[in-house]
């Protein structure tokens, strides 16, 4: 018995660990409750991203055509919808690309140093390294903070060196802080100045969309990136449902086999 619970407690360490980390400067990570099954979603989060990532960030472990194929999306909708940025990259005079191509960026990564200091990363499996909570929090918490290069700041991550490039659909926010306490007192730091703690980012004049519509908005983002960080996915949970069924029924005739194997030694 006491093996049993080690093993539970080995087994389940790693997600208490995942669930009690907070959320860059944030306590704690706004669940994303995205749905991989939704295919509109999906493709809308695809749309976002070739417009509004793709310029900096590249996707190259992913295939336009295998998104199409993924996401009933046929050619010639990818090449006139979505694949302008590989168009661009291709050829400046705009020969097409094609839909075999794999989601390179437009942006030479060493532009990307010299401008941002930091180059933006591949965001393929980026789903895979952060989760979704972490990436639904982090396209809703830039705010203004003028001491930042590009005057904002992100919740989810500190001083980030990527400038909010949603802000024309998120619209204007503003950080909330909270002064930290310390036994009944104000904490302050080494130099004398209270300590504060970032609350919420909220939205205090609205962009193009409203703030649920640029939740939504991001809600598909956040499912199209983790769709994009495993393609396989969607497709290995129906499949892994038959082989759950198929391990039941296995057992019970592996059962009545082993009985009958047994039954004369018994
Ligand atoms: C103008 C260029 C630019 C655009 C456009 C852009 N990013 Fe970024 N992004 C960056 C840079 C630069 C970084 C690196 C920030 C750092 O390390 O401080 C970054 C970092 C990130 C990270 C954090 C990666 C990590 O280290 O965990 C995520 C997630 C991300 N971007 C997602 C997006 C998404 C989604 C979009 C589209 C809505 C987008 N970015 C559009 C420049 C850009």
């Amino acid at each position: 018995m006491k093996k049993i619970i080690f093993a539970l407690f080995v087994l389940l360490a790693p997600v208490q660990v995942y669930a009690s980390s907070g959320c860059g400067q944030l306590e704690h990570c706004d669940a994303a409750d995205i749905d991989l099954g939704n295919v509109e979603s999906l493709q809308r989060g695809a749309k976002l991203f070739v417009n509004y990532c793709l310029s900096c960030h590249s996707a190259s472990f992913m295939r336009y055509n295998r998104l199409g194929a993924d996401l009933g999306i046929n050619d010639d909708l990818l090449l006139e919808n979505l694949m302008f940025v590989a168009d661009f990259r291709k050829d400046p005079k705009g020969a097409p690309g094609k839909v075999g191509d794999l989601m390179k960026v437009a942006m030479d990564p060493e532009d990307a140093k010299g401008w941002f200091g930091t180059p933006a990363p591949d965001l393929s499996v980026i789903a895979r390294s952060r989760g979704a909570d972490w990436l639904y929090t982090y396209l809703r918490t830039f705010y203004p903070d003028p001491s930042r290069p590009f005057g904002v700041n992100n919740g989810a991550f500190k001083d980030v060196a990527m400038p909010h490039v949603l802000w024309e659909l998120q619209g204007v926010t503003e950080p909330v802080f909270e002064q930290v306490m310390e036994n009944g007192k104000p904490k302050v730091d080494d130099n004398g100045k209270p300590v504060m703690q970032l609350k919420e980012v909220r939205v205090v004049k609205a962009g193009s969309m409203t703030a649920p519509e640029y939740d939504n908005a991001m809600r598909d983002l956040v499912a199209y990136l983790v769709y994009m960080g495993e393609p396989a996915k969607l497709k290995r949970y129906s499949v892994g449902m038959w082989v759950l069924g198929y391990l039941v029924i296995l057992f019970f005739f592996a059962y009545a086999l082993k009985k009958e194997y047994w039954k004369d030694v018994h």
